[in-house]
């Protein structure tokens, strides 16, 4: 069975950008793939996180992506730090690795701009390498802003394996494209993020009905004041992939059922599919984010699973390098 690593960082708020551009690909892949799901709370510390709220944060995440569909019987889900191979691993990919490698991280080069610079940040990019090679990963679902992470991950596995002996599977990147990027709903030029600083730009998975009907509403649009299917804007064409999203339809089928309603009409519909699928997802979350020892017994489980894999890597890595 081939193997399946991808992350998420327990940091802002989980938004449906996240939830199409990856979680929604993990758990379509459960059942001919073994997924590895972490929450990457070592990558979320390299910018300030309020210590009494990360753990309930981690919580949170966890629970989101088990009631987003992730299933516990199928699918590994652990938390990043309860694995010491990924620092391990980590520290030796970084003996690899060029200042110039990671000084043309296009996310390096935003995120120092907006807080404050530290190692971590810049160093990120080999710890989420790390992530995945360990688990000789096949595949790894991405939204496209992560693309140029995977590369670097690709890279530093062929540079390890022809400077010291194979070891490392090459990991592919698994895109979908209608969702690779979902945009910003008040600036289409921009993706959708957690760490936006305006509220109004993503949906949040938590957020109640009257949050995103409000947030649907005052999305940004264009001067046109109907759906065609040849004068789309940029933000138009970013609403209409949600709605494709949530509605498992393709842009065509939308077009073809959409065209010629006004943009008020479309909004409306858009509210109504979002509303019902996140309702849906946010009484499954409150259910498994009640029953904390169940929880914690899937976190065990895939902390354990996780380190089985990851011990015979490293192992193999230390061996090569000449640390055992
Ligand atoms: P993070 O937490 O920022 O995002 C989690 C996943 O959601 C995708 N994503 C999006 N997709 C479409 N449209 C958007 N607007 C959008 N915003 C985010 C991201 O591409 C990602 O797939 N560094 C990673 C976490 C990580 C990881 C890994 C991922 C750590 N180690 C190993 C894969 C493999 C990150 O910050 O994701």
């Amino acid at each position: 069975m081939k193997t399946v690593l991808s992350g998420i960082q327990p940091s802002g708020n989980f938004h449906i950008g996240n939830l199409y551009g990856a979680i929604n690909q993990w758990v379509r892949m459960q059942n001919e793939y073994d997924i590895i799901a972490m929450v990457a709370d070592l990558h979320a510390i390299t910018i300030p996180q309020d210590p009494k709220k990360l753990q309930e944060k981690i919580k949170e995440v966890v629970a989101l992506n088990l009631a987003a569909g992730i299933d516990p019987n199928k699918s590994h889900i652990f938390i990043q730090s309860e694995n010491p191979d990924h620092t391990y691993l980590a520290w030796i990919l970084n003996t690899i690795t060029s200042f110039g490698q990671l000084e043309r991280m296009t996310q390096f080069k935003e995120k120092s701009q907006k807080h404050e610079e530290n190692v971590g940040l810049f160093d990120y990019p080999v710890l989420m390498a790390a992530d995945i090679l360990l688990y000789q990963t096949d595949e790894v679902p991405v939204g496209e802003d992560q693309k140029q992470h995977l590369e670097l991950a690709r890279d530093l596995a062929e540079k390890f394996n022809s400077r010291f002996g194979e070891v490392f599977k090459i990991p592919a990147a698994y895109i979908v494209n209608e969702t690779a990027r979902i945009m910003s709903l008040q600036n289409p030029e921009m993706k959708m993020s957690k760490s936006d600083s305006n509220p109004l730009g993503a949906i949040n998975l938590l957020d109640s009905e009257e949050e995103i009907r409000g947030k649907i509403k005052k999305a940004v649009t264009d001067s046109s004041s109907s759906i065609s299917r040849n004068a789309g804007s940029a933000a138009i064409s970013n609403l209409l992939t949600i709605y494709a999203s949530f509605n498992n339809q393709t842009l065509d089928q939308v077009y073809s059922e959409l065209e010629g309603k006004s943009y008020g009409e479309f909004k409306n519909l858009l509210a109504d599919v979002v509303v019902k699928k996140l309702l849906e997802i946010q009484k499954r979350y409150q259910e498994i984010r009640e029953d904390e020892q169940a929880l914690r017994k899937i976190l065990d489980q895939g902390r354990d699973y996780a380190i089985s894999k990851s011990s015979q890597t490293l192992l193999e890595v230390k061996e090569k390098v000449g640390l055992v």
